[in-house]
């Protein structure tokens, strides 16, 4: 589904992704984890299009979209949601995730009712109850659920999710975790996850890359990666060399 090939960003003085290869297969969730400040949300920039790698590509389903704009990532199967919440504010939960139903139905063959799409999808996310609630009114854990919800309107292939069970209770952060296994269980589509909840991301990956000062320093099943001396060096702010 996604190829992460060599990819090096530099802001001046900060190499914050040093030479960074992984995939992400169809059908599963794959965790992407590491220390504050590792590259985590650069890295998901640079797949988005937000963010122009110096050297490197990015393959979606084998097609090299390096150069394409972010808005024609979308279209060809691409969804995100973001660390630091982006919603309409002055807009209801419905009408969040209508804005990306309608803009799907606007370069799609897709002519289901936006509307009904909308709700579909926050019947999914379990946010139908509060769909005519102001989003400026609601706690960040339903936010996140808000993007989530949107990012699915446009229906993709591929979701990265940025943090979405930061500011979650533990129930909230339990159906979150059922949510994610749901919609890679058909097969039809993956989704890449930046998760601080150590519990949570090793519950529902299959896999996981480490990111550490913009290098990825371990990648493997989540029980076999949580035993590498390397992370765990990592985790305790001492160098993994
Ligand atoms: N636009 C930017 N300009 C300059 N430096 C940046 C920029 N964006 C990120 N950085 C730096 O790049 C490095 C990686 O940052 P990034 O936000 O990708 O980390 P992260 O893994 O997402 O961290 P966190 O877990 O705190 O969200 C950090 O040193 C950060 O300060
Ligand atoms: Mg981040």
């Amino acid at each position: 589904m996604l190829q992460v090939d060599r990819v090096e960003v530099r802001f001046g003085g900060v190499q914050a992704l040093k030479g960074v290869t992984l995939d992400v297969p169809e059908g599963a969730v794959v965790g992407l984890i590491g220390p504050n400040g590792a590259g985590k949300t650069t890295l998901f920039n640079v797949i988005t299009g937000l963010e122009r790698p110096s050297a490197g590509r990015v393959l979606l389903s084998g097609e090299d979209v390096t150069g394409l704009a972010p808005h024609l990532r979308a279209r060809k199967g691409l969804g995100r949601t973001f660390q630091r919440i982006e919603v309409f504010s002055s807009l209801t939960v419905h009408e969040n995730v209508l804005a990306a139903a309608e803009a799907r139905r606007s370069w799609s063959r897709d002519d289901a009712d936006p509307g009904r799409t909308a709700s579909d999808l926050l019947e999914r996310v379990g946010l139908l109850e509060i769909e005519h609630e102001r989003v400026d009114r609601l706690p960040t854990g339903l936010l996140r659920l808000v993007e989530v919800a949107r990012a699915l309107a446009s229906q993709p292939r591929l979701l990265l999710l940025d943090e979405p069970g930061s500011g979650l209770d533990t129930t909230e952060s339990e159906a979150l975790g059922d949510l994610l296994v749901e919609l890679v269980a058909d097969g039809s589509r993956s989704i890449l996850l930046v998760e601080h909840d150590v519990e949570l991301v090793m519950r529902v990956s299959s896999h996981l890359h480490v990111l550490d000062f913009g290098a990825i320093i371990a990648s493997g099943a989540p029980e076999q990666v949580q035993q590498d001396p390397a992370v765990q060096a990592a985790y305790l702010g001492t160098s993994a060399a």
